[in-house]
């Protein structure tokens, strides 16, 4: 039980007095569960919100592009692969979130998907993890991180399902944190009497969810050296990626950025670049969100001509274990951002069960905010078209009809690569398993010509 003191002047301390009123009306075990969640949270860090850098100090970050990949493929694709037969590779996915945009209830990844086969999110993820796993020959952990919303609907989802395939044990559900709603004044909101209205703490939850769930220190004792990270809902994001983990492996990079070169200077995405700091000792990179930037800054160039903010982010990277363990160690945490959002919560003297839109801020964590913490730190350029179709939207841009679309795409490039004559009506659509193959390189090397050309619907299982 909360010390109910030192708890009320904590609360008084950081303006948040309010939420004990009417505390001494709740039922018992309600009220208890209450206090303890008050005390629980960290009200210091509720008040600071990370500001993005000052103008000037903005620089290109190095980036290994199209040129240095092709030069050096064969060494990162050699070194890579080894890792991944080492079993020292995972790949952790971040499920949590609400999938607001997309509207449906349940998680994001339940959402059925694929044009023929009907697949789900979480199966077209978790078979290309199963695919790898196959052609490795070892189960390679497959992390998921779920949120309080998100986490028995996920576990019961892939339970019915038979882990799609995975091995047992293989797919780990851990959830990650919630933090309170504030209000524009940064009081926290409730949902209802004795409940805060809270959110879940952002896909940068992960770092702190995956050290207490113990999960960091397992893999640190399998002697896991990488994680793969991608989020749910970019269905072509690749976790059999030898050239990625090889190229982390080779420059012992702490991180790294997969970074797409922007379509224009003002396309909406976070920006990985340089940043000098402020006491003129040393430089870090950093990614900036497009909501934290000026046009005129986006626009700027480096001495050299080139775009200061020329990369953009899809948000996939590969992290070291060891600079997760080292963070550990040293009690980092990820700062929260603040967005403004329309929120949906009680006030205080109306009915219990009814609840108001109130102007506040929701406050999240940014899994790339782990970067300028990196003593090395690399963009990877990366081919668009090939790993990136995110669902975001209900319809229209980002939607399950684009991901399909763009997905699609990309089987009409192997199959046209594979030497098939693929000529179709507009409405026709390609669906290739990533129990099939899960990339480019998978499908050329399975491909046993089967057809030779493709004139409508096409759907490759296993
Ligand atoms: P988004 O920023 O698109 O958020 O998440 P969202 O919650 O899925 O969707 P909206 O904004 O409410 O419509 C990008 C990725 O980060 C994960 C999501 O699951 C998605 O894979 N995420 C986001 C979390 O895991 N936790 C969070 O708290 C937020």
């Amino acid at each position: 039980m909360a010390d109910a003191f030192a708890l009320a002047e904590t609360l008084a301390k950081f303006d948040q007095s309010h939420l004990l009123t009417g505390v001494a009306d709740l039922a018992q075990a309600e009220r208890e569960a209450y206090l303890a969640r008050l005390a629980a949270i960290d009200w210091e860090e509720q008040r600071h919100h990370s500001t993005p850098p000052p103008m000037g100090a903005v620089g290109p970050s190095r980036v290994v592009d199209f040129a240095e990949r092709a030069r050096r493929e064969a060494e990162f694709t050699r070194v890579g692969e080894a890792a991944y037969r080492a079993g020292a590779v995972a790949v952790l996915m971040v499920a949590g979130g609400q999938g607001t945009r997309l509207g449906s209830s349940a998680p994001k990844g339940c959402f059925a998907l694929a044009p023929h086969s009907g697949k789900s999110i979480y199966q077209l993820q978790a078979e290309k993890v199963l695919s790898l796993s196959r052609r490795i020959g070892r189960a390679v952990p497959f992390l998921v991180m779920t949120s309080p919303m998100t986490d028995a609907e996920t576990r019961e989802f892939f339970a019915a399902h038979n882990d799609f395939g995975l091995a047992p044990g293989q797919a780990r559900f851990f959830s990650q944190g919630t933090v309170p709603s504030l209000d524009q004044q940064g009081r926290a909101l409730l949902a209802r009497p004795g409940k805060l209205l809270e959110n879940p703490d952002g896909h940068g939850g992960c770092f702190t969810a995956l050290v207490k769930s113990g999960n960091l220190a397992a893999l640190r004792q399998q002697g896991v050296r990488q994680i793969v990270y991608i989020q749910v809902d970019n269905i072509l994001a690749p976790v059999d990626d030898a050239l990625l983990v090889g190229l982390a492996e080779v420059e012992s990079a702490d991180a790294i950025t997969k970074v797409l070169e922007k379509a224009h200077p003002d396309e909406k995405v976070g920006h990985l670049v340089k940043v000098a700091a402020a006491d003129g000792a040393g430089s870090h990179d950093v990614i900036i969100e497009y909501t934290e930037v000026t046009p005129e800054q986006t626009r700027s160039k480096s001495a050299t001509g080139e775009l200061n903010y020329r990369w953009g982010s899809p948000a996939m990277h590969c992290w070291s274990v060891a600079f997760l363990g080292r963070l550990t160690d040293q009690g980092y945490r990820i700062p929260l951002h603040r967005t403004a959002k329309p929120l949906k919560a009680w006030s205080p003297g109306t009915p219990p069960g009814t609840v108001s839109e109130i102007k506040g801020w929701k406050n999240e964590r940014f899994i790339f905010d782990l970067i300028p913490e990196a003593k090395v730190s690399l963009g990877l350029a990366i081919d668009r078209d090939a790993e990136f179709a995110p669902v975001k939207n209900k319809d229209g841009t980002d939607s399950p009809a684009s991901a399909n679309d763009l997905a699609h795409r990309q089987y009409v490039a192997w199959l046209t690569a594979a030497g098939v004559k693929v000529d179709l009506p507009a409405n026709a659509r390609i669906e290739i398993s990533p129990l099939f193959a899960a990339t480019k390189a998978q499908f050329l090397a399975r491909w046993d010509h089967r057809i030779s050309a493709v004139s409508g619907d096409y759907y490759l299982e296993g």
